[in-house]
């Protein structure tokens, strides 16, 4: 009997995107294997990355899975097998490839949203932290898996799950092996809101909607700053809010006097209430 030879997995297949309203939707690409994250996605996910990052017509980027997972993490076969045989170089080349496009999307220039509409285990929790805000299907399914194969979550999901979760619940979450659903990971912090997945793309379309409407120099300002101050001292924090907002200045200083012309003199809007018109304002230089 002749074997079935299945087609070698092309790179540039394993994420899909496109870019529609100034929303970026870029989704893992292999839901035959729960997007589980090869070498060959992680140096795709770095190009698509790339191409999008400073596209005018780009002011949100959305990561979300094809089929029924985010994504199951690393591929044990691809990632962890057939790289180990390759010996140390091999697999410090794929770490740097994955923990590569996480810390890029953790401090991207647009912000970033991560619609978690399926199974997201181990290594998946880095690019979720990545993400600025995440969203989940009640019925998705979270966990730190690794302990069931007989690792450490590495790859930095401890650290994940340390920066999201009380000290309790992530050692029974590292410790346990058991999965939360959305809900339960709404509740415990790991992100922002857990909807029926039929719901999921339109809360997160309004969401990037308001992102949209904002100052992009000050969103970027406002990310990094919410992800640096945590490890600062308050001194060492009210320096760098200085300094990082005097940068943003730099890049756009016509946008905030004109949020404020607007308040102040034209009365059209108040900042309690929502965002000024930007498309009034000189153009950023970004
Ligand atoms: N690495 C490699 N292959 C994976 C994978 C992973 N992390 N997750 C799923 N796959 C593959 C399966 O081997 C299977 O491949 P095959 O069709 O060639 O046999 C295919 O994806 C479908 O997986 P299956 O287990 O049949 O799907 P399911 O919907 O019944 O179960 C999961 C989904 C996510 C519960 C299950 O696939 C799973 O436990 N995956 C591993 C999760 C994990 O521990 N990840 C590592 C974290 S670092």
């Amino acid at each position: 009997m002749n074997e079935v030879v299945k087609p070698v997995e092309r790179e540039e297949d394993t994420v899909a995107f496109h870019v529609e309203a100034g929303i970026a939707w870029v989704r893992f690409n292999r839901p035959d294997k729960r997007n589980a994250m090869s070498p060959k996605l992680n140096r795709r996910m770095m190009a698509v990355l790339d191409e999008l990052e400073f596209r005018e017509d780009v002011g949100v980027l959305v990561l979300s899975g094809e089929g029924t997972a985010w994504s199951a993490g690393m591929d044990l076969k691809e990632y962890f097998r057939e790289t180990e045989s390759k010996g140390m170089a091999g697999t410090r080349a794929a770490q740097r490839e994955s923990y590569g496009w996480w810390r890029r999307l953790r401090w991207y220039q647009k912000p970033t949203i991560a619609m978690v509409n399926g199974w997201c285990f181990g290594g998946g929790y880095g690019p979720l932290f990545a993400c600025d805000l995440a969203f989940a299907a009640e019925e998705a399914k979270f966990g730190l898996s690794e302990i069931n194969w007989g690792i450490l979550p590495g790859g930095g999901a401890t650290k994940v799950a340390t920066e999201l979760l009380p000290f309790r619940k992530a050692m029974y979450h590292a410790l346990m092996g058991e999965n939360i659903d959305g809900k339960t990971a709404a509740d415990w912090g790991l992100v922002n809101e857990a909807l029926p997945l039929d719901q999921l793309k339109a809360r997160v379309t309004d969401v990037a909607n308001v992102l949209l409407a904002k100052n992009p120099v000050a969103l970027k300002a406002t990310k990094d700053a919410v992800r640096r101050v945590g490890v600062m001292t308050y001194d060492e924090a009210e320096d760098y809010l200085i300094r990082a907002q005097e940068a943003a200045n730099f890049y756009d200083n016509e946008g905030r006097k004109e949020g404020i012309k607007q308040f102040i003199d034209d009365k059209t809007y108040k900042p309690g209430l929502g965002a000024y018109d930007k498309t009034k304002a000189a153009k950023a230089k970004v």
